[in-house]
């Protein structure tokens, strides 16, 4: 009997051993090709020689320092390796542990900014419908997966939520991507408008989507129309790059093909690749000034903040990324990936769309293709599809409620930016036989 309370409190996962490369092998014997980096996360696959060594050297050194004492030679380089290469501005880097401490950390950053200018009246966040951004309460409450939030409902700050960039979904068939990104604009700015003069925080949300709606890439225009709605209404922007940041869409940053820079980035994933865990949040100058001229210190902080080990890790994950140019062979591996699955998927009576950007693609399921009909929640078909991959030896990450929360299944994959062509072949073949057999299943 296992005494880890495991997310499933019916189910033993099986045992991670070992990992190398895009494989993980369990205590079976049994190897899974990886693709999806667990939740987009192994950007450089299991045991990348380079980060190791960064990492066994730094414990050799120093494996932590309480940072209300201390600074580190890891966290300083890391900081300057993302100012270096964050979007226009973006000068200073706050660490923290992961994904969901980002965003809230973000949220935090955003409220006392317009405390110290002197607009403590502000206090509301705007942010998407289907979006995710973590489980923190502050985190969970911007987000909006009804089934991830309904619990919790009663704990969660007031968040006015608009509609997601989804043209699947919601694009009229009169509509051009343009218009239908204006519409959403539109909207945003109306619902910014009904909070009241000064109200608002920010607007949250994910440049591309990932875990709730699967890979939805934005429509061209629709952020920098967003930007200029926020501007407008002097309310900051927050993008949440913490899946579709550090890389995985083909540029280090996602935010850099729409043209806008945010006022405050969250980042984790990618960024320590799974090595250690690690997040941070990328702030503009003028943010940061206004807490260093007012009360001069960030009121917030967590024990593991700018943690020696983990600093080493992701800058060596970042150092390689650079080094063997791994964003172009995103661009290309990711071209690719598209290419075989629509080769693939094109005409499979169940895939309802294939889409995303660079390493970060997803294949909407639906029952009937002509029609958009989802299939019936209560056949789970996305928890089938992820176990039919895992008895092939395939990891994907599948996510059911894409629609609304509770309708509407698709399967993320995000491999390792080192995959070669030959695993991604494997890829979809295993992914078309895992597919096929849970949809058998559900008759
Ligand atoms: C966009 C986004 N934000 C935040 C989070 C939360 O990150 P973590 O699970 O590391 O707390 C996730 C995790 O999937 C995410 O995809």
């Amino acid at each position: 009997m296992s005494h880890i309370l495991h997310r499933h409190l019916q189910v033993t996962p099986p045992v991670a051993l070992t990992g190398q490369g895009v494989y993980l092998t369990d205590a079976a014997g049994r190897q899974y090709l990886d693709a999806c980096g667990g939740a987009a996360v192994s950007c450089l696959g299991h045991s990348h020689p380079q980060v190791l060594a960064a990492m066994h050297a730094q414990i050799d050194r120093l494996a932590y320092a309480h940072s209300s004492f201390f600074t580190s030679e890891p966290a300083e380089a890391l900081a300057d390796h993302l100012a270096r290469t964050a979007p226009a501005g973006m000068d200073y880097a706050y660490f923290v542990s992961g994904g969901s401490e980002a965003v809230e950390a973000a949220l935090k950053m955003a409220r006392q900014y317009f405390v110290e200018i002197g607009e403590p009246q502000r206090s509301v966040f705007v942010a998407r419908r289907q979006s995710y951004h973590g489980n923190t309460l502050g985190a969970l409450a911007v987000g909006s997966n009804p089934r991830r939030r309904q619990l919790y409902a009663p704990l969660l700050i007031d968040v006015q939520h608009v509609a997601p960039c989804y043209p699947y979904r919601d694009q009229r068939g009169d509509e051009t991507p343009e218009a239908y990104g204006k519409r959403l604009a539109e909207e945003l700015d109306q619902t910014i408008a009904a909070c009241g003069e000064k109200r608002v925080i920010a607007f949250v949300a994910e440049t591309v989507g990932g875990a709730t709606v699967g890979a939805v890439t934005p429509v061209p225009g629709y952020f920098t129309a967003v930007r200029e709605v926020c501007d407008r209404h002097g309310v900051l922007l927050i993008l949440d790059e913490v899946m579709c940041g550090m890389g995985r869409t083909g540029t280090l940053h996602a935010c850099e093909q729409e043209g806008v820079v945010p006022d405050l980035l969250t980042i984790a994933k990618g960024l320590g690749g799974g090595y250690q865990p690690i997040g941070a949040v990328l702030a503009q100058r003028a943010i940061v000034s206004a807490m260093s001229a007012g009360s001069g210190f960030f009121q917030h902080g967590h024990t593991y903040v700018g943690h020696a080990v983990a600093c080493a890790a992701a800058l060596a994950v970042q150092q390689v990324i650079e080094r063997d140019g791994l964003l172009a062979k995103v661009r290309a591996r990711g071209q690719s990936l598209a290419l075989r699955l629509s080769a693939r998927f094109a005409d499979h009576p169940h895939v309802g769309d294939i889409r995303g950007r660079g390493l970060l693609l997803a294949l909407e399921l639906v029952r009937e293709r002509q029609t958009r009909t989802p299939f019936d929640p209560a056949g789970q078909l996305y928890a089938r599809v992820k176990r039919e991959g895992m008895a092939r030896g395939l990891m994907t990450y599948p996510m059911g409620g894409t629609i609304d929360g509770y309708a509407g299944d698709h399967i993320l994959l995000a491999p390792p930016f080192i995959v070669d062509e030959e695993h991604l072949e494997m890829i979809v073949d295993r992914l078309h036989a895992a597919i096929d057999a849970a949809i058998v299943s559900l008759a």
